[in-house]
């Protein structure tokens, strides 16, 4: 029988309870050895942690040896051997809430929920706490998660109504929502519904409009739609007609709809559109926004579902890939990818060289990775590009697979992201159905299947890199996907009609600015043309200092480099890292040894331990640092801190222990004095 025991530590789940869902996990995932992550990540999502008994288990049904299962599941922070409370809040430790003071938020939960310092579980055993790295909605930082939920934009004075609220939110219903068929639609109603909006309420806003719209009978489709990027505005309402008209709604709130939906639909219709014009401006602004932007990959953000297929398709989805699979010519697509100049954000590689270099490795098996599991801190946008454009991600990776002739693809998602997770699931689901993905597609004889790894969310590092040892690999992001199908619109068959439309770069813009959001920019745009066009400046407006670019491997340049454009030629010559080209902005009050610090605490707890100078190199690195924070340290410490980055970049193994001095290294070339003011009279 299964029971469950309540302790003062957290709940812990009876020895029934275990044993069955290790076993339906087994009997879902198979018994292989390679299928420890998913084994081990199933059972936590199934009971908050990892019970003794249930990895006994895992080694007992599976070829899994308890030495692999202890390894992996204390490798991976976000593995949990304690039991916990029902809900557990996630902190996020990433940059952006670090700067926008997540410490002073945590502390605040902890004492409305009085959970006592040593202790991570509350008396009722209602809520545990626990802290992880970016939560990816960097754009309404400090951010905390509950359960599925996303919090926003909070101040400690938020904590009691956040709590309040997430109780309240479990215990209702979802209303029912009518679907009956409307005839004589004149129009759409498209309202964002990627994480950040969500957090920030869109979904409320669109139970209002479609409660209205029921009760009126007013012949509408109300859609929800894949985001904008544009993250400080939202909740977007865009009104669009079938003649394509439309009126645009920034910020809105519950209230609001009623009267928005009164002027556009109500009797009183002709009036003056009093709503639109308090908002004008601001609507106004964002139009400029969108449109000073090159919006080629992310061109759909805001006007397509990112739940129908049939949608896409109607769109012009899928085209680029129908006709390639009937050409058959993969030499020309991959000349065509080659000569439209697409390179692989994170490593700035041409794509079509790259798998020129995969289809010459005769040796191994291979797959299409699309990786975005890291939880980089401001890599928010992999979450955006996952949430709002999957089946063009899906295409991409199709078409990736024709070039390199791989029928098989991963995506890996990491665990912070599970809105994501959904809506690839869903998309592989439709795909399926539809007979865009399985066995000989659309009778062309390519067969390509998609999985998807549930990952714990890391870092990729020498550890998890050796989880495709004897596979070539083509690791991708989604940005990259997403960019594959634009190069083949509106071709024909003769070879050449490669994009011809410049190449472009999508910037995160977060941190200390007054309007964050993802915005696609033609590469070599500068950093300064980016802070101005888009920023809008610091929400404090107080000075700028510096920006911190390519998330936690990234690298700090001061104010006065603002006119270097974000290329990853120019970047690399300058010994400096543009990593997946995410910006964060710093102010004059915020210390860069507080920050460094923050990079270097990351890159100790993620060190896998391979190789003895990362594991004991970062560990040192953030022990200098500590004691420059407390102004207690020699001279001769800080002369090591220097060295120690040099050793680091040359004796690590992997990506890591490389770049883990990147910021340390940065931060003394612009902004030494800050050190100096660190060290022993
Ligand atoms: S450099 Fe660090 S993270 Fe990479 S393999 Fe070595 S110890 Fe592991
Ligand atoms: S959500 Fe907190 S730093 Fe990204
Ligand atoms: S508004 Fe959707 S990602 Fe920020």
């Amino acid at each position: 029988m299964t029971q469950k025991m309540e302790s003062s530590g957290g709940i812990v789940h009876g020895n029934d309870k275990v044993i069955e869902v290790v076993n339906e996990l087994v009997e879902f995932y198979g018994t292989a050895s390679d299928k420890v992550v998913q084994i081990l990540t199933g059972i936590q999502n199934r009971l908050n942690y990892l019970p003794d008994e249930a990895l006994i288990e895992v080694a007992r049904l599976t070829d899994i040896t308890p030495g692999q299962i202890s390894e992996i599941s204390t490798f991976y922070p976000q593995f949990r051997h304690k039991p916990t409370g029902r809900h557990i809040i996630q902190f996020c430790a990433g940059t952006t809430c670090f700067l926008k003071g997540s410490r002073e938020i945590k502390e605040a939960f902890r004492d409305y929920l009085k959970i006592e310092e040593s202790k991570s579980c509350s008396p009722d055993n209602l809520f545990s706490i626990e802290d992880v790295e970016c939560l990816g909605v960097c754009a309404i930082a400090p951010a905390v998660r509950i359960g599925n939920e996303i919090y926003g934009n909070l101040s400690t004075a938020d904590v009691g109504r956040v709590v309040e609220g997430f109780l309240e939110s479990i215990e209702k219903k979802p209303r029912p929502v009518n679907k009956s068929a409307l005839d004589n639609i004149t129009g759409e109603i498209r309202v964002g519904i990627g994480s950040c909006c969500v957090a920030k309420g869109s979904k409320e806003v669109l139970t209002e409009i479609v409660a209205y719209k029921e009760s009126k009978n007013i012949p509408v489709l109300v859609k929800p739609v894949g985001c904008t990027g544009a993250c400080g505005y939202t909740p977007i309402m865009d009104i669009v007609s079938n003649e394509g008209d439309r009126k645009r709604y920034v910020a809105v709130t519950p209230q609001d709809v009623e009267s928005i939906m009164e002027e556009n639909f109500g009797d009183k219709k002709n009036m003056v559109n009093t709503v639109d014009d308090a908002r004008g401006i601001i609507s106004k602004k964002l139009d400029d926004y969108l449109a000073k932007q090159t919006r080629i990959t992310t061109d759909t953000g805001g006007i397509l579902s990112p739940v129908s297929l049939n949608e896409y398709i109607s769109k012009g989805g899928l085209e680029p890939f129908k006709r390639l699979v009937n050409e058959k010519n993969r030499s020309l697509i991959i000349d065509r990818l080659t000569l439209s100049g697409l390179k692989e954000k994170s490593s700035s590689k041409l794509v079509g060289e790259e798998i020129w270099s995969l289809k010459t490795d005769e040796n191994g098996s291979h797959a299409i990775i699309c990786y975005s599991e890291e939880n980089d801190t401001g890599s928010f946008k992999d979450r955006m590009m996952l949430e709002t454009f999957p089946f063009k991600i899906i295409e991409g990776m199709l078409i990736m697979g024709l070039a390199a002739d791989i029928g098989r693809a991963i995506f890996h998602i990491s665990d912070m992201y599970p809105l994501a997770k959904r809506r690839i699931k869903n998309a592989i689901s439709q795909y399926i159905k539809a007979g865009y993905l399985g066995y000989n597609i659309l009778d062309s004889g390519f067969s390509f299947e998609i999985i998807v790894i549930e990952g714990p969310g890391d870092f990729m590092c020498g550890e998890r890199e050796s989880e495709f040892a004897g596979m070539r690999v083509l690791m991708l992001s989604p940005e990259t996907f997403c960019g594959v199908p634009s190069v083949f619109e509106n071709g024909n068959s003769d070879g050449n009609n490669a994009r011809k439309t410049p190449n472009t770069l999508i910037v995160g813009l977060t941190g200390r600015v007054d309007t964050p959001g993802v915005v696609e920019v033609a590469e070599g745009t500068s950093i300064g043309v980016i802070i101005d066009r888009f920023g809008g400046g610091t929400e404090s407006k107080e000075n700028i200092k510096a920006v911190h670019i390519g998330g936690l491997a990234g690298c700090f340049i001061p104010k006065e480099l603002f006119d270097m454009p974000l290329d990853y030629d120019i970047f690399r010559n300058n010994s400096l890292f543009l990593g997946p080209g995410n910006i964060e902005m710093i102010n004059e009050a915020d210390s860069i040894v507080d920050l460094t610090l923050h990079f270097a605490d990351f890159a100790r707890r993620q060190s896998c331990g391979k190789c003895a100078i990362c594991r004991a190199g970062t560990k040192r690195m953030y022990d200098i640092i500590t004691k420059i924070r407390e102004k207690n340290c020699a001279k001769e410490e800080l002369a090591e801190l220097e060295l120690l980055c040099v050793h680091l970049k040359k004796g690590s193994l992997c990506g890591l222990g490389k770049n883990a001095p990147n910021a340390v290294v940065s931060a003394l070339k612009y902004f030494k004095k800050e050190f100096e003011d660190g060290l022993l009279a």
